[in-house]
């Protein structure tokens, strides 16, 4: 209570009763003029309670006064940050992307063996030769005339895995086949078997002269890899 207020209080109450009735009314004047002024300043908050206590949701607080700048200058921070962010983002995507597909293509030293050249003169005749192309044996077979025959004569029509001679090779006398059992994938022994082809130890597979499996457990003839004569005397696997 201000010093003025509360000597106008003493002097009312000194003061005889109708000046004390008219001070009074000055005074209760007064409280309504200050009672006006303060309900016209009184804050509403977002969150206040309407009619039947209901919260009102409809309020929008107002953030006028934590925006900073011009609408210009905020668009372009905006662009920038999102610009920015965005360049960031596609480059680490881009090195991931990269790493992840040099892991996985193959080593210089699979790419190295990816074809295989060899040279048919230091083969005799009759004899096998195995070459590792790709991590898997080939086997290289320089036939004899005997064997083109027998590999000929053999009623293809009726094996498990029918094919004629003439379809597994390009050059009779040259017979290439990668050396790895159709049953399970072992690696058959050559010139044995009953067949004089190849013998796979394992379960038993017979494979003959032209490498198609003709007794035991194996389902498919010997596979032929790609290949091709360079020249007479040099092949290229792969
Ligand atoms: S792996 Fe050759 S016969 Fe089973």
């Amino acid at each position: 209570m201000s010093l003025t207020h509360r000597a106008a209080t003493t002097l009312v109450r000194r003061a005889p009763p109708a000046v004390r009735q008219t001070a009074a009314a000055v005074q209760q004047q007064r409280r309504t003029k200050a009672d006006a002024s303060t309900s016209q300043a009184v804050f509403t908050s977002p969150f206040h309670r309407g009619q039947n206590n209901q919260q009102d949701t409809t309020a929008i607080p107002s953030f006028k006064k934590y925006r900073g700048g011009s609408e210009a200058g905020n668009k372009l921070f905006s662009y920038f940050m999102v610009g920015g962010l965005g360049g960031l983002s596609a480059l680490g995507a881009k090195d991931t992307v990269q790493n992840f597909l040099v892991n996985m293509s193959a080593s210089a030293d699979v790419l190295a063996q990816a074809k295989v050249e060899v040279d048919l003169a230091t083969i005799p005749e009759g004899k096998n030769v195995i070459i590792k192309w790709r991590g898997k044996p080939v086997f290289v077979r320089h036939r004899t005339a005997d064997e083109i025959k027998e590999a000929d004569d053999t009623d293809w029509a009726k094996l498990r895995d029918p094919q004629p001679d003439s379809a597994r090779v390009k050059k009779p006398e040259w017979l290439i086949m990668v050396g790895v059992c159709t049953h399970l994938g072992c690696v058959p022994i050559g010139e044995s078997g009953d067949f004089g082809g190849w013998f796979c130890p394992c379960h038993g597979s017979h494979y003959d002269i032209s490498g198609r499996a003709r007794k035991g457990p194996a389902p498919l003839n010997l596979e032929i890899p790609e290949y091709d004569f360079m020249d007479e005397t040099n092949l290229v696997i792969g």
